[in-house]
């Protein structure tokens, strides 16, 4: 069996990045769980599905289009948002749970990044990293992701949007944003992207040995 890894942290902390550079030095697959959640919002929104509306997000989960994971809108500002909002149905999240399991059971290991993968999906996983950065940075990053559209404006818009996101994931019932006891705090607010997956890599050899 090799090794599962789960990294988890609210949005923009630069978990995607370290999960995915984590992926590709041990040569594991990689799933970004976040996508599968914008995937649902995106088919809700589309099919003008009410953000509560529990039974039919469900259903639109369980038969989830995956071409929507390469739709443009995936990553826009709007669907992050309504992806924070249909996460805390418990529906949404027991359609993912199996394909989120069996894609951390496969035989060669895997990682996997989201909001609840040390927690509810993968809580054996042999390394569980917690990345996280100061909200003020996050914003920034994400902000510059986004083209740095608006000016300050958009700033100050994109660190409002994280703040409303990173409460809801923090409150909800449903599979909560949460470090989990045996994870690895890894704070990137000083560290740029090289440094952070340097710093990811190091803590992955230490817990799991080198690469094979
Ligand atoms: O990339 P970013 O961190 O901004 O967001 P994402 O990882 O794509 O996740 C979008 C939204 O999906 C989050 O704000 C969460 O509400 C939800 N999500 C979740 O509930 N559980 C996960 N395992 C992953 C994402």
């Amino acid at each position: 069996m090799g090794p599962v890894i789960a990294v988890d942290g609210p949005a923009a902390s630069g978990k995607g990045t370290i999960a995915r550079a984590l992926a590709q030095h041990f040569g594991l697959p990689h799933l970004d769980t976040g996508a599968l959640y914008r995937a649902v919002a995106l088919a809700a929104a589309r099919a003008q599905v009410a953000t509560d509306d529990g039974p039919a997000l469900g259903r639109l989960a369980s038969g989830l289009d995956l071409s929507l994971l390469e739709d443009p809108d995936l990553r826009s500002a709007d669907t992050a948002q309504r992806a924070s909002c249909i996460s805390a149905c418990p529906e949404v999240r027991q359609a993912l749970l199996a394909f989120q399991r069996d894609f951390a059971a496969q035989a060669g290991g895997a990682v996997l990044d989201g909001r609840d993968i040390g927690t509810v999906i993968a809580p054996d996983a042999e390394l569980k990293l917690f990345v996280t950065a100061a909200p003020e940075v996050r914003a920034r990053r994400r902000w510059l992701e986004l083209g740095a559209a608006g000016g300050l404006a958009g700033l100050a818009a994109v660190a409002a949007e994280i703040r409303a996101r990173d409460a809801r994931d923090q409150d909800r019932a449903a599979a909560p944003l949460r470090m989990a006891d045996d994870a690895i705090l890894l704070d990137t607010t000083d560290l740029d992207k090289d440094m952070a997956v340097r710093r990811a890599i190091e803590l992955a050899i230490s817990r799991l040995g080198p690469a094979s």
